[in-house]
């Protein structure tokens, strides 16, 4: 299990390992394919105008052998052509060279985060393959080549942060498959192409800190795709489109610093799913619209220095998730629902010279059955003339505010100066052969489910609701290595691009079901979804039938190594343990009884474990992806070990083959030992069985969970019990999984009170260890 990075490829040779690092094992070297003449030679002549302090390109040498093989650092390849350059954070200068529009099969060309000077080469437009284009982070000057829209492929396009000048090409626009589209951080000028709502799509759009004039063009309201928007830092006017307010899926949409006019009284009512609103700082007038406050998912929300006039509405009282309110700098009046002044600070509404009842200097007027003759219209503090002693008090208490807010900023400085620091640190250690570090590409949550087709290659991705968006193409160009193999297939962990990690399955596929009857299957395996269940996050069909499942990538492993291959160092205490034990146990309840899936295969090594060391429960229900006769083979072996006895004769998983399973774990976590071990010819159930007949009790026990416990704690005893009834050689006299939670929450009331996933590793008094 050497670190052997490669490219999964779609087409002819997917998946095998074709070598990429200058440090991958020979073993899957891919031998045989020379890199065709053009491409040799467009290589060596992109070389010859970088600049390469770093000296990452020198294994760009020799012939022409090399560059296919895995010699020549960053490239991949696929037939003897070059698809993929990835060489970002390496310090390159120079410029990117013309000559690059000979790689005629390019599918990515990653150089973000480097030093590139000179201009984004026209030739670009020679890659009808190109989807990936990532040069964010440069120095490029000179305007974005039009030619560009010939790359009718492209699906990410990120220039940003870079010195770009000119307009937006319209032809843009004829790029239909465009996800992801990035100019930010530039300096370019003139209108948003009207053209761009035919790139139906684009999710994420940001134009943001430009020099973009005109209004927003109603066609952008076609994108109905577009999950979050950002033109903000421009100088874009006029009103916004009423078109706008039909992008449903919208979550962000940031239009602040601009000069955009108008109200907004309809535009909003339909954004249902927006959780980002900033207007700040724009012409905007009329008043705030109540409708505001039905769309529940808003968290923050400014619509400062504006021109918005009116109360503010009493419905923003009902956005629970509201986090973040500014309304500074407008022209409103009246009183701060009291909702808000209780959770937002007066700088949220400060500017508003008839706003009032947000602090204790700004108290409304007393209403009109007051004695007093005629209430004041002006909401202004009552001059000089009060109460002496109130006056001293606010003044402590404004005083005593300011002082805060003074400590409070200071302590946001600390903590941003460590923050960066660290995260510099986490950039500088980046090393290669893993394109690791801070990517500025940003995570997004999806919503839904998404399907995006592989263009040419005929393959298939489909998204579930999960926090990453990638692309197949992202997908199929990560750097991978492999974890394990299983019966059902290979894993590998995956590095994408920007860093984010995934866990892929890749299916065996002669025993995989036929494609129709596997996405029904995967479809509902897609839905599951319980804090200690591994969710399937996306699965991807390849042309040829290949089937890969896209996981959550779980950082600690999986139970056995973290309990078996541990260094002496690192203990695991009782409380973490008993943790892992119900988190597998209530993982395992809701197979059983929401979903009505049989394990079948439960062992330590299928418990995987996140930074929190909760459990998560891998490889249920993949018996439903496999042909009728794999599974009985995968099913009826389970793993020595952890193999209820009856299995041998009924060759049938049943719900209580899964707690002897379950029981075995338990066993597990309370020995240390490991049930494949084997204890003399018996196995682990059997082994602990003998020694607590003869009243060793104590003997089963990890060595680690007695070191600072002279008198062993009752809890211990009972868990081992309970363990010892789920490996009954009765499968009738084995209890339900319901039963084994609640007898593991009586035993340790605290699992009972935190809901799954949140609650810290407490080290309770019983077995506190250095
Ligand atoms: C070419 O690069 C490889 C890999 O870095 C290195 O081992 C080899 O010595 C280099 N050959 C020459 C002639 O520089
Ligand atoms: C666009 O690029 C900027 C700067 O590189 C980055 O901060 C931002 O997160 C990116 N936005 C999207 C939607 O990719
Ligand atoms: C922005 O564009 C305007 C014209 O639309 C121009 O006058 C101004 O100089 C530009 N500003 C910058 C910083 O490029
Ligand atoms: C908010 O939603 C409710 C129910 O959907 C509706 O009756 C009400 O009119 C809406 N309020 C506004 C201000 O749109
Ligand atoms: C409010 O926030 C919580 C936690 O982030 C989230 O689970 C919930 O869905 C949000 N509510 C709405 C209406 O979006
Ligand atoms: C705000 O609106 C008022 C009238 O509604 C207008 O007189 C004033 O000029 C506007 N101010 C700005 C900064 O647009
Ligand atoms: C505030 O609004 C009032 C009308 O509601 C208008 O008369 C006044 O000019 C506005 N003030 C500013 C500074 O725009
Ligand atoms: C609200 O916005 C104003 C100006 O737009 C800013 O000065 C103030 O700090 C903001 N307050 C909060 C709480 O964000
Ligand atoms: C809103 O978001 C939810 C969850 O992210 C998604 O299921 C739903 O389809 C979205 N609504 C629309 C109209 O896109």
């Amino acid at each position: 299990m050497g670190e052997s990075y490669f490219c999964f490829l779609v087409g002819v040779s997917l998946l095998l390992p074709i070598v990429l690092s200058t440090s991958a094992s020979a073993s899957h070297r891919w031998d045989g394919v020379i890199v065709t003449q053009a491409d040799y030679e467009a290589l060596w002549a992109v070389r010859s105008e970088l600049v390469d302090p770093l000296g990452v390109l020198r294994s760009w040498n020799g012939s022409s052998l090399g560059a296919c093989s895995g010699g020549w650092y960053g490239i991949k390849c696929a037939q003897g052509q070059v698809i993929a350059i990835q060489l970002p954070w390496k310090g390159l200068g120079g410029r990117i060279s013309e000559k690059i529009g000979q790689l005629g099969a390019l599918r990515r060309l990653s150089l973000h985060d480097n030093s590139l000077a000179g201009a984004v080469p026209q030739s670009l437009g020679f890659l009808p393959y190109l989807r990936g284009l990532h040069l964010f982070n440069n120095r490029l000057s000179g305007s974005i080549p039009a030619s560009l829209g010939n790359c009718l492929l492209l699906q990410s396009l990120d220039l940003s942060n870079n010195f770009l000048i000119g307009a937006i090409p319209a032809s843009l626009a004829k790029s239909t498959k465009l996800i992801r589209l990035n100019l930010s951080y530039n300096s370019l000028s003139g209108p948003i192409p009207a053209g761009l709502g035919q790139s139906s799509s684009i999710a994420f759009l940001a134009l943001d800190r430009n020099n973009l004039s005109g209004p927003i063009p109603p066609s952008l309201g076609k994108l109905s795709l577009l999950e979050k928007l950002s033109l903000s830092h421009n100088s874009i006017d006029g009103t916004i489109p009423e078109e706008v307010g039909g992008l449903l899926r919208l979550k962000e949409l940031d239009l602040s610093f601009n000069s955009i006019t108008g109200s907004l009284t309809g535009v909003l009512d339909q954004l249902k799913n927006l959780s980002t609103l900033n207007l700040r700082n724009n012409r905007f007038q009329g008043d705030i619209p109540p409708a505001i406050g039905n769309i529940s998912s808003i968290s923050r929300l400014d619509l400062s220095e504006n021109n918005f006039t009116g109360e503010i509405p009493l419905s923003l009282e009902n956005l629970a998730n509201l986090t973040s309110f500014n309304v500074s700098y407008n022209n409103l009046s009246g009183a701060v629902p009291s909702r808000l002044s209780e959770r937002f600070d007066s700088s949220s509404f400060v500017g508003n010279i008839q706003l009032c009842g947000y602090s204790s200097s700004t108290p409304c007027p007393s209403p009109p059955p007051q004695s007093s003759s005629t209430p004041s219209p002006s909401p202004e503090p009552p001059a000089g003339s009060g109460n002496r002693k109130l006056k001293t008090r606010d003044i402590i208490i404004i005083a005593a505010g300011i002082l805060l807010a003074l400590l409070l900023a200071l302590c946001c400085i600390i903590l941003c100066c460590l923050v960066r620091k660290k995260a510099a640190a986490k950039r500088k250690s980046g090393k290669p052969p893993t394109p690791m570090g801070t990517s500025s590409e940003k995570v997004v949550s999806s919503g839904g489910v998404e399907v995006e087709s592989g263009g040419d290659t005929g393959g298939k991705l489909v998204h579930f609701d999960g926090p990453f968006v990638f692309t197949a193409d992202d997908l199929l160009c990560a750097t991978a290595e492999i974890m394990g193999k299983s019966s059902y297939g290979t894993a590998y962990k995956a590095t994408l691009e920007d860093g984010h990690q995934v866990a892929v399955k890749r299916l065996r596929e002669k025993t995989t079901k036929g494609a129709k009857e596997f996405e029904r299957e995967v479809a509902s395996l897609g839905k599951i979804r319980h804090p200690n269940l591994l969710p399937l996050r996306a699965y991807y069909l390849g042309p040829k039938g290949e089937k890969l499942l896209v996981f959550d990538y779980m950082p600690k492993g999986s139970l056995t190594s973290f309990l078996h291959a541990r260094g002496p160092e690192t203990s695991i205490d009782c409380q973490m343990r008993m943790r892992i034990a119900v988190g597998v146990a209530r993982g395992l309840n809701h197979l059983h009884t929401v979903e009505n899936i049989i394990h079948g295969n439960l062992t330590s090594s299928n418990v995987l474990l996140d930074e929190e060391a909760e459990a998560h429960i891998a490889d249920y229900g993949l018996a439903r992806l496999m042909t009728s006769g794999s599974t009985t083979l995968v099913g009826t072996a389970g793993t020595v070990g952890y193999a209820a006895p009856e299995l041998s004769k009924t060759k049938k998983p049943t719900n209580k083959t899964d707690v002897y399973s379950l029981g075995v774990i338990i066993l597990e976590l309370l020995t240390g030992k490991s049930p494949s071990e084997g204890t003399e010819g018996e196995d682990l159930p059997q082994w602990v069985a003998s020694i607590v007949k003869e009243e060793w009790t104590n003997e089963v026990f990890d060595l680690e969970l007695m070191k600072d416990t002279t008198n062993i704690w009752d809890g211990l005893l009972n868990t081992l019990k309970l363990a010892l009834h789920c490996v009954d050689p009765s499968p009738a006299a084995r209890p339900e999984v319901q039963q084994i939670i609640q007898e593991l929450e009586e035993i340790m009331p605290e699992l009972a009170e935190k809901p799954a996933g949140e609650e810290g590793a407490e080290i309770p008094a019983t077995t506190s260890e250095g």
